[in-house]
């Protein structure tokens, strides 16, 4: 009588747990899961059935009968879930349920591209010194991009800058440079300090330190009596506030068709602090930025006389200098998007 209570028992039990276990089934799939586990091969209940035949004969019926009812049950049940479960799924008014208890998801917080940051900080420190953002296209025509710079068709200078071309007259810039001429054109013949900020696009092998797109922040001052020594003076102070007060400038002599003279910048290397690594070459140094004179002929085809007015301008690569303060090491990391990389520097 033990063992036939013991079963009784069991029987109950395991209904009322398969029933608690299926008010909580929300799927066609879990529900499928359930059915094997409560009414399957190797279910408790098929092992109560097989087992009721230890059973004295005279107590097997009342035994066989509540398993057989608790089987049926169970199948009820089953389909009635099931019922519930595909009204749900065809039915959109049920599904987009809402249960206004459950707690919200955190929102996560975007931050700024690092491009964007140190465009940021590039604008900031020349507007202290009275420099004002004029935009210019990305699509250039070859007259502005090339022929106004002071480099006609066949130039051998064009060869600095590999240009994609949209037709024989259209391309993407090389380089801000062409808002010069877009500038002198808006202001003439007023005096101009702007910076023109922009993405420029070369066909150029993608490395470590060169992209087929990146940004520049071109600079121009025009006006009357402006020499070299403001050039230096301006780029000294806009090393100094983006770098630190303790950074060496060097000029270098250099060559742009647009500029005369023409020099290149290099800062003491941040790595090394000037005594040679790989990042500066072993040289001590890096090369931040391109600058010069503005040249006469330029001045003229921007509608400026060259004899009354001068003007130097300077042309850098943002993203190389956000390498060169934190210490990054390639240039690709900025346009592949890995949160990983630009969520360090929220
Ligand atoms: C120029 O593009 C000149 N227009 C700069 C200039 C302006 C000179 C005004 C004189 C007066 P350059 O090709 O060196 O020069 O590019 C200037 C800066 O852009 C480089 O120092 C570098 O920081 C950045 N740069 C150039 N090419 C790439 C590239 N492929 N990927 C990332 N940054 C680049």
């Amino acid at each position: 009588m033990g063992k036939t209570h013991s079963m009784l028992k069991r029987i109950a039990h395991l209904q009322e747990r398969a029933l608690s276990r299926l008010s909580q089934v929300g799927s066609l799939e879990a529900l499928n899961d359930w059915r094997i586990e409560f009414l399957g091969k190797k279910s408790d209940l098929v092992t109560i059935q097989k087992r009721i035949r230890e059973l004295p004969v005279e107590e097997r019926p009342s035994v066989g009968a509540h398993s057989n009812r608790a089987r049926k049950t169970l199948e009820e049940a089953l389909e009635n879930r099931k019922g519930e479960l595909d009204k749900l799924r065809l039915d959109p008014l049920l599904q987009e349920r809402i249960d206004v208890t459950l707690p919200g998801w955190a929102v996560g917080m975007g931050s700024l591209h690092p491009s964007t940051q140190v465009l940021r900080e590039i604008q900031s420190i020349f507007a202290e010194m009275g420099f004002q953002v004029f935009d210019g296209p990305e699509i250039e025509t070859d007259s502005y991009n090339f022929e106004l710079l002071n480099m006609p068709a066949n130039h051998p200078a064009r060869d600095m800058w590999d240009t994609l071309y949209i037709s024989d007259t259209v391309l993407l810039r090389t380089h801000t440079s062409p808002g010069q001429i877009r500038a002198m054109k808006a202001f003439c013949p007023e005096p101009i300090r702007v910076i023109l900020p922009g993405k420029c696009y070369r066909y150029e092998a993608i490395t470590s330190r060169s992209e087929v797109m990146f940004h520049q922040v071109e600079g121009l001052a025009v006006g009357k009596n402006i020499t070299m020594a403001d050039l230096k003076g301006v780029l000294i102070e806009f090393g100094r506030k983006m770098f630190g007060p303790k950074r060496e400038i060097r000029f270098r002599c250099s060559h742009f068709p647009f500029t005369e003279p023409s020099v290149e910048v290099d800062m003491d290397c941040l790595v090394c602090g000037g005594s040679g690594c790989s990042v500066c070459k072993q040289t001590g140094w890096v090369e931040i930025l391109g600058a010069g004179m503005v040249h006469p002929k330029v001045l003229e085809n921007g509608g400026y006389a060259p004899e009354i007015f001068s003007g130097f301008a300077f042309g850098m690569g943002p993203e190389r200098i956000f390498m060169l303060k934190h210490g990054i090491d390639d240039i690709r990391l900025f346009f592949r998007n890995d949160l990983r990389f630009l969520g360090q520097f929220e």
